[in-house]
């Protein structure tokens, strides 16, 4: 991959017109800023350390008129940009390749309303998600998105990635959630579609497009998104299953006796979880050891109703032998830590140095067949094992069972090119296979885009790259990245 050319470099003339417009506390200017805390390293380089950018750099605007006086300029002058969010995402996205300027959103970091008879939120781009969510639940709502990195991500990086996570299958996508966009284009236009109407057929619906376009049309700036009631009684239920034939069944079972508290169905393999007991140190949830478990939370209205559900679908499953054995939680701290088991996972694979990263949609009856393939394959090819002279620790799967996307993950003490090549293209190639999606909830990011033809097609393709080039014709938003 090489520079493209195209691109101007950055002079000091440009740096000067970016302190005047935005005054110099706005600006991280190659490692030198006001507040000596801040690093530029730490927008170059990504949350699993693997993508590192060359920006000397970042601008933090404080307004969308900021933002749109940023990219008027940066596309006169054809300076590329990286929008960035939490700088959480999983494939690269957001952190520069070569010296493109990080546009960081954590300065615009206001709830601008909310209502409580429809429950619609609207909130600058840079609000953390935890943040909106804790505002959230003061007024007995729930952001109907969570995950792991709640505590770093900003709303509109979720946006932009059109994050999953791990209620999806109660609350349904962003493409259905988010009701309006507030976003600058690359000529700096301010596109005011921050629509507050849960019903809106007035043509075409040209947000959607950017909910998961990764910061290559435009730049979010505000979101308008209908939250849920806070659900007043939580329960989770932790549990260990022999075959994933058990865990399907178990499935079943769960959407038939629990339908309408349902909120989360988690699915963990033996060995992710060895792996976050080997880390955290924290105790077992359970006595024996399983290959697999699965983590279910149902939220709903009334507590005593809801538990008594929940209690009697675990009896039921065990008494049919469907699970081995099963923990209920009797209180928040318990209810915790169950969950650490299953979100704690990503952050404790990273332990030994490394993880390949794969997110994936795949019909749930082969869903964890890929895990065995990927496990037998580095096993036979003598990379994967216990002691460091071998380059791969683990082959582990896990993910959201609701919504068959597993994550794939490979554990390593160093990338290595040996393990890299028995990975790719053969899992891309499995997904293919079994009609499945390269991507499920992650995005293509740099990680992604040169597989996307595995589940895209020329026609596809085509498309989209009309839509890149109508909306960026500089091709300055994210270059060299999605598409
Ligand atoms: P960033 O990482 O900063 O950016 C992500 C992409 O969006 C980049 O391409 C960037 O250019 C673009 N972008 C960011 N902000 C904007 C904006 N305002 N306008 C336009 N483009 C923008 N993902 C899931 O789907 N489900 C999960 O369960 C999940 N769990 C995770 C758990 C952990 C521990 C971690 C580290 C990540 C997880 N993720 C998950 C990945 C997920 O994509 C991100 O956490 C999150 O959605 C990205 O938000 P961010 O603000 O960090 O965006
Ligand atoms: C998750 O579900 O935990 C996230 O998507 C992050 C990951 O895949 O590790
Ligand atoms: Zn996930």
């Amino acid at each position: 991959l090489q520079r493209n050319s195209n691109f101007a470099k950055l002079t000091q003339e440009h740096v000067k017109h970016f302190q005047e417009l935005l005054g110099s506390e706005s600006a991280v200017i190659d490692g030198l800023s006001r507040d000596a805390s801040e690093d530029i390293e730490s927008f170059n380089s990504d949350w699993m350390r693997k993508y590192r950018g060359q920006t000397k750099l970042v601008l933090k605007p404080q307004s969308t008129q900021d933002v749109s006086s940023i990219l008027k300029y940066c596309n006169e002058q054809k300076l590329a940009v990286v929008p960035q969010g939490g700088n959480t995402g999983l494939v690269g996205g957001s952190v520069p390749v070569f010296d493109e300027i990080v546009i960081n959103l954590q300065r615009m970091n206001k709830i601008r309303s909310f209502d409580e008879v429809s429950g619609i939120l609207v909130a600058d781009a840079g609000v953390i998600l935890e943040v909106a969510d804790n505002y959230l639940a003061e007024k007995k709502h729930i952001f109907p998105l969570d995950l792991g990195a709640k505590g770093s991500c900003q709303i509109g990086g979720n946006v932009a990635t059109n994050a999953g996570g791990l209620r999806l299958l109660r609350y349904g996508s962003l493409h259905g959630n988010v009701l309006g966009i507030e976003a600058v284009l690359p000529d700096g236009t301010i596109m005011n579609d921050l629509s507050t109407l849960r019903k809106n057929n007035t043509g075409y619906d040209l947000k959607q497009l950017f909910i998961g376009g990764e910061g290559t049309i435009g730049i979010i700036t505000g979101i308008s998104i209908i939250c849920p009631r806070r659900s007043e009684a939580i329960n989770v239920a932790y549990f260990g299953l022999e075959s994933y034939e058990q865990v399907q069944k178990a499935f079943i079972e769960a959407k038939n006796q629990l339908s309408e508290i349902l909120s989360a169905f988690e699915l963990m393999d033996g060995r992710s979880q060895k792996i976050v007991n080997t880390v955290t140190g924290k105790k077992f949830p359970l006595e024996g050891e399983y290959p697999f478990y699965c983590l279910i939370e149902t939220s709903g209205s009334n507590a005593d109703h809801d538990s008594e559900k929940l209690q009697n679908f675990l009896e039921h499953v065990i008494e049919s032998s469907v699970v081995s054995d099963g923990v209920l939680a009797e209180n928040k701290t318990q209810i915790q830590d169950l969950w650490t088991y299953r979100e704690g996972i990503s952050e404790c694979l990273g332990h030994w140095g490394g993880v390949y990263k794969y997110d994936l949609s795949l019909p749930i009856s082969v869903l964890y067949d890929l895990v065995n393939d990927v496990r037998d394959r580095l096993t036979e090819a003598g990379v994967v094992g216990n002691d460091d002279s071998f380059p791969a620790v683990d082959v582990v799967g896990y993910g959201h069972m609701g919504d068959a996307n597993l994550h794939l993950n490979v554990a390593v003490r160093r990338y290595d090119k040996k393990v890299e090549k028995l990975l790719e293209p053969f899992v891309y190639e499995w997904v293919q296979r079994h009609n499945g999606s390269i991507s499920a909830e992650h995005g293509l990011g740099i990680a992604k885009k040169a597989y996307i033809g595995y589940s895209r097609d020329e026609t596809m393709l085509k498309l989209m790259k009309q839509v890149k080039d109508l909306y960026d014709p500089n091709g300055i938003m994210n270059p060299y990245k999605y598409i």
